[in-house]
């Protein structure tokens, strides 16, 4: 994790993210997030991670769906290594606070802002009118997912980005506005090999859940034979592996095959590159589909072991919810006082 700013060192280190519960978690989410994530438990740091239901409605969920993918997504986190006991887990609808300061963050927030937000215009598409809301108050809600427990680090994949960039521009309006240093300014966390990993089938996508193709990505849920099926198939040139990163270059699909076997080894392209120079994709597709499935196998395995018990998940997110409800209420009261609003019960 990078050192904290001037601006966020005045704030205890503490980590926020989330995910949210809509179906299909791929390789992209694993490499991208959960799996940092249980890393930083390990630092010692306090960490909050959140199943961001609120944020999955924005556009349309079936309600029998939503439960389902709630409880998996809190299994997958479970599966990757997160500890209840040291990590805070739960869902985000459970905690009231963060509805109410979206909502005085709709009133910080700029619609010039939203403007600029890449992710509505993708998810938006060209029928935008016809959008939610919500979708478009997403980075709000976002904002004050993080700044409702004074986070100051955040750990993302390269598309979240621009949200915790919104997420400090909100927070230093609203310190400016009110003239305090009261929400820290939180830094986004985008390290490691795989902050974007891309679809298998077009080497300029995002690797994504809502891809219509499912051959484009890989599924937590995926079995073995399903993971080596889709490297196997997986787009690439015909050229073999280069001696160097530099051979990579305007050869996105060749680059994420390499991004992704280095993520999962746990060591850099670079590595990578030098241990497989010259190997035909014949050869390097294989390898590679061992190591996810010799990756992903346990972790999958281990997930439907945890869906096995819901109620014991549910009981895991209520008391995730409680400890999360508890950092969060004073810090919403203070920011009402601060806004002016009266607190008299
Ligand atoms: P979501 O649910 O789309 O993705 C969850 C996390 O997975 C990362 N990710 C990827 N990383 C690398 N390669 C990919 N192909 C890939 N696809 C997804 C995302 O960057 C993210 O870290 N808005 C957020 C959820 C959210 C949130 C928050 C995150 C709501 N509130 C507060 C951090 C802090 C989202 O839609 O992520």
């Amino acid at each position: 994790m990078t050192e904290a700013t001037s601006s966020t060192s005045a704030f205890a280190p503490r980590v926020f993210s989330g995910i949210q519960p809509s179906g299909n978690l791929t390789l992209g989410n694993y490499l991208g997030a959960l799996r940092r994530f249980a890393k930083v438990q390990d630092t010692g740091v306090e960490t909050i991670y959140c199943i961001v239901d609120m944020h999955a409605i924005t556009v349309w969920q079936d309600p029998g769906k939503l439960t389902r993918a709630t409880r998996e997504l809190a299994a997958a986190y479970l599966a990757c290594g997160l500890d209840p006991a040291r990590s805070i887990l739960f869902n985000q609808s459970q905690v009231p606070g963060h509805a109410q300061l979206a909502w005085i963050f709709n009133c910080v927030a700029r619609l010039g802002w939203m403007n600029r937000m890449t992710q509505f215009k993708d998810k938006a598409g060209k029928n935008s009118e016809n959008a939610s809301l919500g979708l478009y108050a997403y980075p709000a809600l976002m904002a004050a997912d993080i700044l409702l427990y004074h986070a100051t680090h955040v750990p993302v994949g390269e598309d979240q980005k621009q949200h915790v960039e919104l997420t400090r521009d909100v927070a230093a309006k609203f310190n400016h506005d009110f003239g305090l240093e009261f929400f820290p300014s939180p830094e986004p966390v985008i390290e490691g090999a795989a902050t974007r990993v891309m679809s298998l089938r077009d080497g300029t996508k995002k690797m994504s859940k809502s891809d219509p193709s499912d051959m484009s990505r890989i599924n937590l849920t995926d079995d073995a034979d399903a993971i080596a099926q889709k490297i196997r198939k997986a787009r690439t040139d015909p050229e073999p592996l280069p001696s160097d990163l530099e051979g990579l270059k305007d050869r996105a699909e060749a680059r994420n095959l390499v991004n992704i076997y280095a993520a999962l080894a746990d060591t850099t392209p670079e590595a990578v590159i030098a241990e497989h120079a010259g190997q035909p994709f014949s050869a390097f597709k294989p390898a590679l589909a061992d190591l996810a499935v010799a990756h992903l196998g346990p972790i999958t395995a281990r997930m439907t072991e945890y869906l096995g018990d819901p109620a014991e998940i549910d009981r895991i997110l209520g008391a995730g919810a409680d400890r999360a409800h508890a950092i969060a209420a004073p810090i919403l009261d203070r920011t009402y006082d601060i806004v002016g609003m009266i607190r008299s019960r």
